[in-house]
């Protein structure tokens, strides 16, 4: 119990306890679906896929879509808006059947969404796709659990759910995070992410749409662009607001927490995640999931891979540097309506501790592969390898949020592991190892809330691998996305203690 409340008291130091205890709601029996099928993505190998993908990054450059936000910027208008949400409710709707209209609507959708995608997000068809597959999964399968029988948790209803998610990832998780709260029977206010508020305007437009067209109050969502410096205390602070559900930095959880310390927050935050390559690997293998994990979406991802460990003979040996090297330096750097662009653009030109990561060296790194700007809007940057990242340094323990890859090394595997568990955070986490005995030892120790074994470590999978973080990866309930207890989680938990 000690170590849950630490769960939810920002800053306190987390107890070395095995991962499966974080998910403070495993215990609540769920009748989980029995029968779900994951959306599969667009398949480039098939000819109509292919053209259809085309055919949309031909359209990209002059696109229009979503550019018919709406901006609140008079304080005044929040208590309109919330209003108007806070007296939408589900009526007699029956919320499964609804919400399985609006994953269906979602693919209707999917070329449309991944136009804005690459249009204002800067992602790659590749990476914005299965996106869209993510959340048709929400959609059906919070479908389900809506309907699911739940033993011992009295759901707390909410009136509003405001949900704040991030640029980077700007379809997959306000739908979620949006879905999750419509069929917990709360209304939602989305206020997207600046970078990404097309994204946001069209996806909420497509559910608003299918509530409507299902027989459900489209007012059940309402997209909000907070403009003005100061308004998201206020909306924070709002009486209507119940509860909030916010993806996004550590600190911008912290912010929240000040401005309503009684906040019910559930939130995601960072993370600086570690691959572990022990001499027992499938060293081909750990090469392509290293770089696919560093580098999809520019490594702008909280689940990405910013540290590799290198155990033993691969630590000593040249061959996996070597590999990795090749690899890295054979992705193309490009613009996201390129068809063969790999490695997209960061979607706010490198600043601050992100350009010291790109250009800066820590005592003892020194560059496998150089980083380089490539155009003058700080914008494309061919991704890097920094070797000899030594234990404690700058590099090892923050998160960069860029095109940018760290090589540690450790003598044995336990060594590495404590490697990784000494980082604040413990979002995603990975091992390459062919040796059972190895991958037990990994599994009991390593502090993070998703472990993937011989695979990449971005890119979870609704209902096989639910999504959520530990230490300060995560505040609030801890309950995983995408996992049978996260509506339990959103819609059951006490308010957390107000400290921070
Ligand atoms: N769910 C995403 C992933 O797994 C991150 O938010 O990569």
């Amino acid at each position: 119990e000690r170590f849950l409340a630490s769960l939810s008291d920002l800053g306190s130091a987390v107890a070395p306890t095995p991962n499966r205890v974080a998910d403070r709601y495993a215990a609540v029996p769920v009748s989980s679906p029995g029968h779900f099928e994951n959306t599969p993505d667009t398949d480039p190998a098939i000819a109509s896929h292919r053209d259809r993908m085309r055919a949309l990054l031909a359209r990209v450059p002059s696109s229009t879509l979503g550019l018919d936000l709406v901006r609140v910027d008079k304080a005044g208008v929040l208590d309109e808006l919330l209003g108007k949400a806070a007296a939408a409710n589900w009526g007699g709707a029956d919320r499964r059947a609804v919400l399985h209209q609006v994953g269906v609507a979602l693919e209707k959708n999917r070329d449309v969404l991944l136009e804005v995608m690459v249009a204002e997000a800067g992602k790659t068809i590749d990476q914005a796709d299965p996106e869209v597959s993510e959340a048709i999964d929400f959609a059906h399968y919070y479908a389900e659990l809506s309907a699911a029988e739940v033993d011992g948790a009295t759901p707390v209803p909410a009136r509003v759910t405001l949900v704040t998610p991030p640029w980077n990832f700007p379809v997959a998780i306000p739908a979620g995070s949006m879905l999750a709260a419509l069929a917990a029977g709360s209304a939602v206010v989305l206020k997207p992410a600046g970078p990404a508020e097309r994204c946001g305007t069209v996806l909420a437009g497509i559910v608003r749409d299918a509530l409507a067209a299902a027989g459900a109050d489209p007012d059940l969502v309402t997209l909000l662009q907070v403009d003005e410096a100061g308004l998201g205390r206020e909306l924070i602070s709002h009486a209507l607001v119940d509860r909030v559900i916010l993806t996004g930095a550590y600190e911008t959880a912290a912010l929240f927490r000040s401005f309503r310390p009684e906040l019910p927050l559930l939130a995601e935050t960072s993370g600086k995640n570690a691959i572990i390559v022990t001499p027992s690997a499938d060293l081909d293998l750990a090469v392509k999931d290293v770089v696919a994990s560093a580098f999809g979406h520019a490594g702008q991802k909280c689940s990405a891979a910013s540290l590799v460990v290198l155990v033993g003979s691969v630590a000593r040996s040249q061959r996996f540097r070597t590999q990795l090297m090749d690899a890295v330096s054979s992705l193309e750097v490009g613009w996201p309506w390129e068809m063969r662009t790999q490695v997209g653009p960061l979607v706010e030109p490198a600043a601050g501790k992100l350009l010291d990561g790109l250009t800066t060296l820590g005592t003892g790194e020194s560059w496998l592969l150089a980083p380089a700007k490539l155009d003058e809007s700080g914008k494309l940057w061919s991704p890097g390898i920094r070797d000899g990242v030594r234990r404690g340094s700058a590099y090892h323990l923050t998160e960069y949020f860029g095109p940018i890859l760290g090589i540690m090394t450790a003598d044995t595997l336990d060594e590495a592991i404590d490697l990784v568990d000494e980082v604040d955070y413990g979002l995603t986490s990975g091992l390459h190892s062919l040796d059972a005995g190895e991958v037990r030892t990994w599994l009991d120790r390593v502090q993070a809330g998703n472990l993937y074994v011989n695979r990449s470590i971005t890119g979870a999978i609704v209902r096989r691998q639910p999504f959520g973080g530990w230490k300060r990866s995560a505040v609030g309930p801890g309950t995983k996305a995408g996992g049978p207890n996260y509506l339990v989680g959103l819609s059951g938990w006490a308010p957390a203690p107000a400290t921070v």
